[in-house]
Protein backbone atom coordinates (compact mmCIF):
# COMPACT_ATOMS: atom_id res chain seq x y z
CA UNK A 1 0.00 0.00 0.00
CA UNK A 2 1.28 3.27 -0.99
CA UNK A 3 1.18 5.91 1.84
CA UNK A 4 1.13 9.29 0.66
CA UNK A 5 3.43 11.86 2.95
CA UNK A 6 2.34 15.57 2.05
CA UNK A 7 4.81 17.27 4.19
CA UNK A 8 8.64 15.80 2.61
CA UNK A 9 11.12 18.66 3.28
CA UNK A 10 12.53 20.19 0.09
CA UNK A 11 15.71 17.91 0.16
CA UNK A 12 13.31 14.43 1.28
CA UNK A 13 11.81 14.87 -2.18
CA UNK A 14 15.28 14.09 -3.88
CA UNK A 15 15.85 11.02 -2.78
CA UNK A 16 14.37 7.38 -1.77
CA UNK A 17 13.77 7.05 1.66
CA UNK A 18 12.65 3.33 3.81
CA UNK A 19 9.32 3.10 5.76
CA UNK A 20 6.30 3.68 4.03
CA UNK A 21 5.33 6.09 1.26
CA UNK A 22 9.23 6.66 1.20
CA UNK A 23 9.73 5.90 -2.53
CA UNK A 24 6.37 7.77 -3.42
CA UNK A 25 8.54 10.00 -5.98
CA UNK A 26 10.77 7.55 -7.40
CA UNK A 27 8.30 5.79 -8.70
CA UNK A 28 6.95 8.55 -10.58
CA UNK A 29 10.10 9.39 -12.33
CA UNK A 30 10.74 5.78 -12.89
CA UNK A 31 6.77 5.38 -14.33
CA UNK A 32 7.65 9.15 -16.18
CA UNK A 33 10.74 8.20 -17.56
CA UNK A 34 9.74 4.82 -18.92
CA UNK A 35 6.83 6.41 -20.30
CA UNK A 36 9.09 8.94 -22.05
CA UNK A 37 11.64 6.92 -23.22
CA UNK A 38 9.11 4.78 -24.92
CA UNK A 39 7.67 7.49 -26.91
CA UNK A 40 10.94 7.83 -28.10
CA UNK A 41 11.32 4.45 -29.25
CA UNK A 42 8.52 4.37 -30.57
CA UNK A 43 8.64 7.70 -33.03
CA UNK A 44 12.20 7.14 -34.02
CA UNK A 45 12.05 5.91 -37.62
CA UNK A 46 16.05 6.90 -38.14
CA UNK A 47 18.72 6.10 -35.87
CA UNK A 48 19.75 9.36 -35.24
CA UNK A 49 17.60 12.26 -35.52
CA UNK A 50 19.39 14.05 -38.63
CA UNK A 51 19.90 17.16 -36.59
CA UNK A 52 23.44 18.89 -37.56
CA UNK A 53 25.51 18.46 -35.01
CA UNK A 54 26.48 22.29 -34.65
CA UNK A 55 23.00 22.38 -33.65
CA UNK A 56 22.95 19.70 -31.50
CA UNK A 57 26.16 21.03 -29.54
CA UNK A 58 24.17 24.62 -29.23
CA UNK A 59 21.12 22.88 -27.67
CA UNK A 60 23.12 21.16 -25.36
CA UNK A 61 25.06 24.21 -24.33
CA UNK A 62 22.30 26.26 -24.15
CA UNK A 63 21.54 24.49 -20.80
CA UNK A 64 22.12 26.67 -17.83
CA UNK A 65 23.77 24.38 -15.08
CA UNK A 66 23.67 27.25 -12.79
CA UNK A 67 19.93 27.79 -13.42
CA UNK A 68 17.40 28.05 -10.47
CA UNK A 69 16.10 24.27 -10.43
CA UNK A 70 12.94 22.91 -12.40
CA UNK A 71 10.65 20.14 -10.92
CA UNK A 72 12.62 16.66 -11.57
CA UNK A 73 9.12 15.86 -13.88
CA UNK A 74 10.11 19.34 -16.13
CA UNK A 75 13.56 17.75 -16.20
CA UNK A 76 12.99 14.25 -17.59
CA UNK A 77 10.60 15.75 -20.27
CA UNK A 78 13.25 18.15 -21.71
CA UNK A 79 15.91 15.29 -21.37
CA UNK A 80 13.92 13.14 -23.34
CA UNK A 81 12.90 15.85 -25.90
CA UNK A 82 16.52 16.81 -26.47
CA UNK A 83 18.64 13.97 -25.17
CA UNK A 84 17.06 10.65 -25.63
CA UNK A 85 15.58 11.88 -28.87
CA UNK A 86 19.21 12.99 -30.77
CA UNK A 87 20.48 9.58 -29.13
CA UNK A 88 21.79 7.54 -31.56
CA UNK A 89 19.42 4.63 -31.20
CA UNK A 90 21.05 1.31 -30.85
CA UNK A 91 17.61 -0.11 -31.16
CA UNK A 92 17.39 1.01 -34.75
CA UNK A 93 18.32 -1.47 -37.64
CA UNK A 94 20.27 0.93 -39.75
CA UNK A 95 22.12 1.45 -36.81
CA UNK A 96 25.14 -1.19 -36.87
CA UNK A 97 28.49 0.73 -36.77
CA UNK A 98 30.01 -0.75 -33.66
CA UNK A 99 30.37 -3.51 -30.77
CA UNK A 100 27.58 -1.49 -28.97
CA UNK A 101 24.64 -3.59 -28.95
CA UNK A 102 20.93 -3.22 -27.86
CA UNK A 103 20.40 -4.32 -24.15
CA UNK A 104 17.99 -6.96 -23.65
CA UNK A 105 14.79 -6.29 -21.58
CA UNK A 106 15.75 -8.14 -18.50
CA UNK A 107 19.53 -6.57 -18.34
CA UNK A 108 17.69 -3.22 -18.60
CA UNK A 109 15.52 -3.85 -15.86
CA UNK A 110 18.28 -5.16 -13.71
CA UNK A 111 19.94 -1.47 -14.42
CA UNK A 112 17.28 0.04 -12.53
CA UNK A 113 17.33 -2.01 -9.59
CA UNK A 114 21.24 -1.61 -10.05
CA UNK A 115 20.89 2.20 -9.36
CA UNK A 116 18.60 2.02 -6.84
CA UNK A 117 19.95 -0.34 -4.32
CA UNK A 118 23.50 1.52 -5.50
CA UNK A 119 25.32 -1.78 -3.96
CA UNK A 120 29.39 -0.63 -4.49
CA UNK A 121 30.70 -4.26 -4.50
CA UNK A 122 34.36 -3.40 -3.28
CA UNK A 123 33.36 -5.24 0.36
CA UNK A 124 30.35 -6.78 1.92
CA UNK A 125 29.21 -4.28 4.10
CA UNK A 126 28.05 -2.07 1.11
CA UNK A 127 27.28 -5.38 -1.13
CA UNK A 128 25.80 -8.35 0.76
CA UNK A 129 23.64 -9.97 -1.71
CA UNK A 130 25.26 -8.51 -4.45
CA UNK A 131 28.99 -10.07 -3.38
CA UNK A 132 27.56 -13.56 -3.62
CA UNK A 133 25.22 -12.84 -6.85
CA UNK A 134 28.92 -11.70 -8.18
CA UNK A 135 30.44 -15.16 -7.09
CA UNK A 136 27.53 -16.64 -8.45
CA UNK A 137 27.79 -15.56 -11.75
CA UNK A 138 31.67 -15.44 -12.12
CA UNK A 139 31.53 -19.50 -10.78
CA UNK A 140 29.45 -20.18 -13.61
CA UNK A 141 30.97 -18.37 -16.30
CA UNK A 142 34.64 -19.92 -15.52
CA UNK A 143 33.03 -23.47 -15.35
CA UNK A 144 31.09 -22.13 -18.66
CA UNK A 145 34.32 -21.53 -20.16
CA UNK A 146 36.09 -24.50 -19.39
CA UNK A 147 38.17 -23.71 -16.28
CA UNK A 148 38.28 -25.68 -12.89
CA UNK A 149 38.28 -25.34 -8.63
CA UNK A 150 41.56 -22.84 -8.89
CA UNK A 151 39.77 -20.15 -10.89
CA UNK A 152 37.68 -16.93 -10.53
CA UNK A 153 37.14 -14.12 -11.88
CA UNK A 154 35.85 -10.07 -11.44
CA UNK A 155 33.65 -7.82 -13.32
CA UNK A 156 35.27 -4.52 -14.62
CA UNK A 157 34.21 -1.69 -16.56
CA UNK A 158 34.69 -3.34 -19.91
CA UNK A 159 37.38 -4.76 -22.36
CA UNK A 160 39.85 -1.89 -21.76
CA UNK A 161 39.90 -2.55 -18.06
CA UNK A 162 39.85 -6.40 -18.53
CA UNK A 163 42.94 -6.18 -20.68
CA UNK A 164 44.79 -3.86 -18.53
CA UNK A 165 44.26 -6.13 -15.22
CA UNK A 166 45.06 -9.37 -17.23
CA UNK A 167 48.47 -7.70 -18.71
CA UNK A 168 49.23 -6.16 -15.28
CA UNK A 169 49.21 -9.42 -13.26
CA UNK A 170 50.99 -11.31 -16.12
CA UNK A 171 53.87 -8.86 -15.58
CA UNK A 172 53.63 -9.13 -11.83
CA UNK A 173 53.72 -12.98 -12.46
CA UNK A 174 56.16 -12.87 -14.56
CA UNK A 175 58.83 -10.81 -12.67
CA UNK A 176 58.14 -12.55 -10.07
CA UNK A 177 58.63 -16.29 -11.38
CA UNK A 178 62.18 -15.17 -13.00
CA UNK A 179 63.70 -12.84 -10.51
CA UNK A 180 61.46 -13.47 -7.08
CA UNK A 181 60.96 -9.59 -7.36
CA UNK A 182 57.61 -7.96 -6.11
CA UNK A 183 56.54 -5.22 -8.71
CA UNK A 184 53.66 -4.13 -6.08
CA UNK A 185 56.50 -3.22 -3.00
CA UNK A 186 59.73 -2.42 -5.19
CA UNK A 187 58.54 -1.26 -8.27
CA UNK A 188 59.44 -1.94 -11.57
CA UNK A 189 62.86 -4.55 -12.20
CA UNK A 190 66.25 -3.32 -13.50
CA UNK A 191 65.09 -5.33 -16.71
CA UNK A 192 61.86 -3.86 -16.70
CA UNK A 193 63.07 -2.49 -20.55
CA UNK A 194 63.59 -5.43 -22.22
CA UNK A 195 60.22 -7.16 -20.90
CA UNK A 196 57.51 -7.83 -23.95
CA UNK A 197 53.82 -8.69 -24.80
CA UNK A 198 53.09 -10.29 -27.83
CA UNK A 199 49.89 -10.06 -29.87
CA UNK A 200 48.85 -9.97 -33.55
CA UNK A 201 48.56 -6.89 -35.71
CA UNK A 202 44.89 -6.58 -35.30
CA UNK A 203 44.58 -6.82 -31.28
CA UNK A 204 42.71 -4.79 -29.74
CA UNK A 205 44.65 -1.07 -29.12
CA UNK A 206 44.24 -1.69 -25.27
CA UNK A 207 47.14 -3.99 -25.33
CA UNK A 208 49.29 -1.34 -26.38
CA UNK A 209 47.33 1.61 -23.68
CA UNK A 210 47.67 -1.59 -21.00
CA UNK A 211 51.69 -1.40 -22.16
CA UNK A 212 51.54 2.42 -21.61
CA UNK A 213 49.96 2.61 -18.15
CA UNK A 214 52.27 -0.23 -17.23
CA UNK A 215 54.94 1.89 -17.96
CA UNK A 216 56.34 -0.38 -20.45
CA UNK A 217 55.74 1.78 -23.21
CA UNK A 218 54.01 0.77 -26.27
CA UNK A 219 57.23 -0.28 -27.42
CA UNK A 220 56.80 -3.18 -25.66
CA UNK A 221 54.28 -4.70 -27.68
CA UNK A 222 55.45 -6.76 -30.61
CA UNK A 223 52.75 -7.50 -33.01
CA UNK A 224 52.82 -10.20 -35.04
CA UNK A 225 51.15 -10.36 -39.05
CA UNK A 226 48.20 -12.33 -39.76
CA UNK A 227 46.45 -13.63 -42.43
CA UNK A 228 43.98 -11.90 -44.67
CA UNK A 229 41.17 -13.36 -42.62
CA UNK A 230 42.85 -11.42 -39.24
CA UNK A 231 44.29 -14.54 -37.44
CA UNK A 232 47.64 -14.51 -36.20
CA UNK A 233 49.90 -16.15 -38.23
CA UNK A 234 51.58 -19.12 -35.80
CA UNK A 235 54.79 -19.35 -37.68
CA UNK A 236 55.53 -16.31 -38.06
CA UNK A 237 54.53 -15.80 -33.80
CA UNK A 238 57.32 -18.97 -33.20
CA UNK A 239 59.85 -17.01 -35.01
CA UNK A 240 58.95 -13.77 -33.35
CA UNK A 241 59.07 -15.84 -29.77
CA UNK A 242 62.88 -16.72 -31.07
CA UNK A 243 63.88 -13.81 -32.68
CA UNK A 244 63.11 -11.58 -29.08
CA UNK A 245 64.68 -14.23 -27.02
CA UNK A 246 67.78 -14.20 -29.42
CA UNK A 247 67.58 -10.00 -28.73
CA UNK A 248 67.67 -11.09 -25.31
CA UNK A 249 64.29 -9.44 -24.49
CA UNK A 250 61.74 -10.81 -22.37
CA UNK A 251 58.92 -11.88 -23.87
CA UNK A 252 56.18 -12.67 -21.06
CA UNK A 253 52.55 -12.67 -22.45
CA UNK A 254 51.27 -13.32 -25.24
CA UNK A 255 47.68 -11.85 -26.12
CA UNK A 256 45.23 -13.96 -28.83
CA UNK A 257 42.46 -12.80 -29.91
CA UNK A 258 38.26 -14.17 -29.82
CA UNK A 259 36.59 -12.04 -32.35
CA UNK A 260 39.04 -9.03 -33.53
CA UNK A 261 37.11 -5.81 -33.95
CA UNK A 262 37.10 -5.42 -37.43
CA UNK A 263 37.35 -8.69 -39.33
CA UNK A 264 35.77 -10.91 -35.99
CA UNK A 265 38.82 -13.42 -36.16
CA UNK A 266 39.41 -16.20 -34.14
CA UNK A 267 42.99 -17.05 -33.35
CA UNK A 268 44.00 -20.54 -33.30
CA UNK A 269 43.69 -20.65 -29.30
CA UNK A 270 44.81 -24.35 -28.90
CA UNK A 271 48.10 -23.46 -30.78
CA UNK A 272 48.51 -20.43 -29.09
CA UNK A 273 48.43 -21.93 -25.48
CA UNK A 274 51.09 -24.62 -27.14
CA UNK A 275 53.73 -21.95 -27.48
CA UNK A 276 52.41 -19.79 -24.70
CA UNK A 277 53.53 -23.22 -22.31
CA UNK A 278 56.68 -24.12 -24.50
CA UNK A 279 57.96 -20.48 -24.15
CA UNK A 280 56.48 -19.96 -20.93
CA UNK A 281 54.27 -17.04 -21.50
CA UNK A 282 51.24 -15.69 -19.66
CA UNK A 283 48.65 -16.62 -22.10
CA UNK A 284 45.82 -14.05 -22.12
CA UNK A 285 42.20 -14.44 -24.46
CA UNK A 286 40.60 -11.10 -25.16
CA UNK A 287 37.22 -12.59 -25.78
CA UNK A 288 35.37 -9.09 -25.61
CA UNK A 289 33.66 -9.60 -28.56
CA UNK A 290 33.92 -13.33 -29.39
CA UNK A 291 33.50 -14.84 -25.79
CA UNK A 292 29.29 -15.56 -26.00
CA UNK A 293 30.46 -17.89 -29.36
CA UNK A 294 30.81 -20.41 -25.75
CA UNK A 295 27.02 -20.48 -25.63
CA UNK A 296 26.74 -21.30 -29.33
CA UNK A 297 26.51 -24.53 -31.30
CA UNK A 298 30.00 -23.14 -33.14
CA UNK A 299 31.66 -22.85 -29.44
CA UNK A 300 34.00 -25.52 -30.96
CA UNK A 301 35.93 -22.15 -32.72
CA UNK A 302 37.14 -21.20 -29.25
CA UNK A 303 39.32 -24.23 -28.02
CA UNK A 304 41.65 -24.12 -26.40
CA UNK A 305 40.14 -21.12 -24.16
CA UNK A 306 40.32 -23.25 -21.20
CA UNK A 307 44.21 -23.27 -20.95
CA UNK A 308 44.31 -19.00 -20.77
CA UNK A 309 45.64 -18.01 -17.67
CA UNK A 310 43.18 -15.20 -18.28
CA UNK A 311 40.13 -14.14 -20.42
CA UNK A 312 38.06 -10.86 -21.01
CA UNK A 313 34.72 -11.03 -21.72
CA UNK A 314 32.03 -8.43 -22.63
CA UNK A 315 28.64 -8.76 -21.46
CA UNK A 316 27.94 -5.43 -23.15
CA UNK A 317 28.56 -7.07 -26.83
CA UNK A 318 27.11 -10.02 -27.88
CA UNK A 319 25.75 -11.08 -24.31
CA UNK A 320 23.62 -7.88 -24.84
CA UNK A 321 23.82 -5.82 -21.71
CA UNK A 322 24.02 -2.00 -21.05
CA UNK A 323 26.58 -0.31 -20.92
CA UNK A 324 29.21 -1.10 -18.55
CA UNK A 325 29.39 -4.63 -18.33
CA UNK A 326 32.31 -7.13 -18.38
CA UNK A 327 34.62 -9.62 -16.60
CA UNK A 328 38.09 -10.81 -16.46
CA UNK A 329 38.08 -14.74 -15.76
CA UNK A 330 41.57 -16.09 -14.05
CA UNK A 331 42.90 -19.68 -14.26
CA UNK A 332 43.88 -19.55 -11.43
CA UNK A 333 42.66 -17.51 -8.60
CA UNK A 334 45.75 -17.24 -6.73
CA UNK A 335 47.24 -14.69 -9.13
CA UNK A 336 44.60 -12.19 -7.73
CA UNK A 337 47.06 -11.91 -5.22
CA UNK A 338 49.33 -9.62 -7.39
CA UNK A 339 46.31 -6.83 -6.87
CA UNK A 340 45.86 -7.52 -3.25
CA UNK A 341 45.85 -4.17 -1.18
CA UNK A 342 44.47 -4.37 2.54
CA UNK A 343 42.68 -0.93 3.75
CA UNK A 344 42.07 -0.61 7.46
CA UNK A 345 38.94 0.85 6.67
CA UNK A 346 37.63 -1.62 4.19
CA UNK A 347 39.01 -4.68 3.52
CA UNK A 348 41.16 -6.14 6.44
CA UNK A 349 43.42 -9.30 6.13
CA UNK A 350 41.28 -12.51 7.81
CA UNK A 351 37.61 -10.14 7.09
CA UNK A 352 35.05 -13.05 7.98
CA UNK A 353 33.14 -11.80 4.84
CA UNK A 354 34.36 -11.40 1.73
CA UNK A 355 35.25 -8.45 0.11
CA UNK A 356 35.07 -8.33 -3.80
CA UNK A 357 37.54 -5.19 -3.72
CA UNK A 358 40.60 -8.25 -3.15
CA UNK A 359 40.40 -9.02 -7.12
CA UNK A 360 40.44 -5.95 -8.86
CA UNK A 361 41.96 -2.40 -9.43
CA UNK A 362 38.87 -0.24 -8.68
CA UNK A 363 37.45 0.81 -5.23
CA UNK A 364 34.08 1.59 -5.60
CA UNK A 365 32.38 -0.14 -8.31
CA UNK A 366 28.96 -1.14 -10.27
CA UNK A 367 26.48 -3.95 -9.13
CA UNK A 368 26.91 -5.05 -13.00
CA UNK A 369 26.99 -9.30 -12.46
CA UNK A 370 23.28 -8.74 -11.44
CA UNK A 371 22.22 -7.51 -15.29
CA UNK A 372 23.97 -11.38 -16.61
CA UNK A 373 22.08 -13.10 -13.47
CA UNK A 374 18.34 -11.70 -14.60
CA UNK A 375 19.66 -12.09 -18.64
CA UNK A 376 20.79 -15.82 -18.21
CA UNK A 377 17.41 -16.43 -15.65
CA UNK A 378 15.26 -14.76 -18.33
CA UNK A 379 16.34 -15.26 -21.58
CA UNK A 380 18.69 -18.39 -20.90
CA UNK A 381 21.92 -19.87 -22.18
CA UNK A 382 20.39 -21.80 -25.06
CA UNK A 383 18.73 -18.91 -26.80
CA UNK A 384 21.50 -16.52 -26.35
CA UNK A 385 23.87 -19.32 -27.65
CA UNK A 386 21.23 -19.68 -31.15
CA UNK A 387 20.95 -15.60 -31.43
CA UNK A 388 25.49 -15.68 -31.94
CA UNK A 389 24.34 -19.58 -34.53
CA UNK A 390 21.38 -17.03 -36.27
CA UNK A 391 24.07 -13.59 -35.77
CA UNK A 392 26.77 -15.55 -37.69
CA UNK A 393 24.72 -17.02 -40.91
CA UNK A 394 22.83 -13.81 -41.52
CA UNK A 395 26.45 -12.03 -41.77
CA UNK A 396 27.01 -14.36 -44.35
CA UNK A 397 24.36 -13.33 -45.98
CA UNK A 398 24.73 -10.04 -46.21
CA UNK A 399 28.12 -10.24 -47.01
CA UNK A 400 26.85 -12.05 -50.09
CA UNK A 401 24.85 -9.49 -51.09
CA UNK A 402 27.35 -6.84 -50.77
CA UNK A 403 29.42 -9.19 -53.21
CA UNK A 404 26.65 -9.36 -55.49
CA UNK A 405 26.01 -5.29 -55.37
CA UNK A 406 27.72 -3.94 -58.42
CA UNK A 407 28.76 -0.91 -56.54
CA UNK A 408 30.08 -2.31 -53.44
CA UNK A 409 33.34 -4.29 -53.14
CA UNK A 410 34.08 -7.27 -50.31
CA UNK A 411 36.90 -6.63 -48.40
CA UNK A 412 36.98 -9.66 -46.42
CA UNK A 413 34.72 -12.56 -46.03
CA UNK A 414 33.35 -12.35 -42.60
CA UNK A 415 34.38 -14.68 -39.55
CA UNK A 416 32.20 -13.11 -36.84
CA UNK A 417 29.37 -10.67 -37.24
CA UNK A 418 31.01 -7.93 -39.16
CA UNK A 419 31.06 -6.98 -42.78
CA UNK A 420 33.94 -5.16 -44.42
CA UNK A 421 33.29 -3.35 -47.41
CA UNK A 422 33.81 -0.56 -49.49
CA UNK A 423 31.61 1.89 -52.13
CA UNK A 424 33.45 1.48 -55.09
CA UNK A 425 34.93 4.43 -55.69
CA UNK A 426 38.41 5.74 -57.22
CA UNK A 427 38.93 8.31 -54.06
CA UNK A 428 39.54 6.54 -50.88
CA UNK A 429 38.40 9.56 -49.08
CA UNK A 430 34.97 8.93 -50.51
CA UNK A 431 34.27 6.22 -48.00
CA UNK A 432 34.90 8.05 -45.26
CA UNK A 433 32.76 11.04 -46.21
CA UNK A 434 30.14 8.61 -47.18
CA UNK A 435 30.05 7.58 -43.53
CA UNK A 436 30.06 10.74 -42.17
CA UNK A 437 27.01 11.98 -44.29
CA UNK A 438 25.00 9.40 -43.26
CA UNK A 439 25.66 9.56 -40.05
CA UNK A 440 24.45 13.28 -40.02
CA UNK A 441 21.50 12.49 -41.98
CA UNK A 442 20.60 9.86 -39.24
CA UNK A 443 20.19 7.76 -42.62
CA UNK A 444 22.64 4.71 -40.85
CA UNK A 445 25.19 4.48 -38.47
CA UNK A 446 27.93 2.99 -40.03
CA UNK A 447 31.15 1.93 -39.08
CA UNK A 448 34.60 3.23 -40.80
CA UNK A 449 37.71 1.11 -40.47
CA UNK A 450 41.03 0.94 -42.28
CA UNK A 451 41.69 -2.70 -44.46
CA UNK A 452 45.09 -3.38 -46.07
CA UNK A 453 45.60 0.39 -46.21
CA UNK A 454 41.87 1.12 -47.59
CA UNK A 455 39.10 3.42 -46.37
CA UNK A 456 36.60 0.53 -45.53
CA UNK A 457 32.95 0.75 -44.01
CA UNK A 458 31.58 -1.77 -41.14
CA UNK A 459 28.68 -3.15 -40.40
CA UNK A 460 29.22 -4.61 -36.98
CA UNK A 461 25.47 -6.97 -36.89
CA UNK A 462 24.61 -7.39 -33.45
CA UNK A 463 20.90 -7.02 -33.56
CA UNK A 464 19.28 -10.71 -33.61
CA UNK A 465 15.91 -9.41 -34.35
CA UNK A 466 16.60 -7.54 -37.79
CA UNK A 467 15.63 -9.43 -40.97
CA UNK A 468 17.43 -10.07 -44.87
CA UNK A 469 14.91 -7.51 -46.05
CA UNK A 470 16.51 -4.64 -43.21
CA UNK A 471 19.61 -5.02 -44.68
CA UNK A 472 18.70 -4.92 -48.46
CA UNK A 473 16.65 -1.61 -47.71
CA UNK A 474 20.04 -0.28 -45.38
CA UNK A 475 22.07 -1.26 -48.49
CA UNK A 476 19.72 0.22 -51.55
CA UNK A 477 19.95 3.46 -48.70
CA UNK A 478 23.53 3.58 -48.64
CA UNK A 479 23.76 3.20 -52.28
CA UNK A 480 20.83 5.97 -53.56
CA UNK A 481 23.16 8.15 -50.44
CA UNK A 482 26.33 7.62 -52.22
CA UNK A 483 24.47 8.43 -55.91
CA UNK A 484 23.11 11.45 -54.38
CA UNK A 485 26.87 12.39 -52.90
CA UNK A 486 28.05 11.82 -56.18
CA UNK A 487 25.45 14.19 -58.05
CA UNK A 488 26.35 17.29 -55.73
CA UNK A 489 30.23 16.90 -56.59
CA UNK A 490 29.19 16.97 -60.47
CA UNK A 491 27.34 19.82 -59.67
C1 LIG B 1 38.54 -7.16 -29.17
C2 LIG B 1 38.25 -6.05 -28.20
N1 LIG B 1 38.90 -6.00 -27.03
C3 LIG B 1 38.70 -5.03 -26.14
C4 LIG B 1 37.80 -4.02 -26.39
C5 LIG B 1 37.60 -2.93 -25.39
O1 LIG B 1 36.43 -3.17 -24.72
P1 LIG B 1 35.61 -2.04 -23.93
O2 LIG B 1 35.15 -1.08 -24.98
O3 LIG B 1 34.52 -2.80 -23.30
O4 LIG B 1 36.53 -1.41 -22.96
C6 LIG B 1 37.09 -4.02 -27.59
C7 LIG B 1 36.13 -2.96 -27.90
O5 LIG B 1 35.49 -2.94 -28.91
C8 LIG B 1 37.31 -5.06 -28.53
O6 LIG B 1 36.67 -5.10 -29.70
Amino acid sequence: MRVRSNNLSPWQQHFIATGPGGSEHYQDAMAQTVAQLAHVFEQADKPYSGLDPVALKQQIEAINLSAAPHSLQQVIQHSAELIAHHSILVQHPACIAHLHTPPMIAGIAAESMIAALNQSMDSWDQASAATYVEQHVVDWLCQTFGYDQHSDGVFTSGGTQSNIMALLMARDWAVDSISQHNVQQQGMPEYSHRLRIVCSDKSHFTVKKAASIMGLGEKAVVCVPTHNNGTIKIDALNQCLNDLKQAELIPFALVGTAGTTDHGAIDDLSALAELAKQHKLWFHVDAAYGGALILSQQNQRLAGIHLADSITVDFHKLWYQPVSCSALLLKHKAHFKYLLHYADYLNREGDYLPNLVDKTISTTRRFDALKVLMTLRTVGKEALGAMIDHLITQTRQVAQLIDEHQNFELLAQPSLSTVLFRYQHPVDAFNRQLRLACLKAGVAVLGETTVNGQAALKLTILNPCLSIENFTNLLTNINEFADSLLQMETC
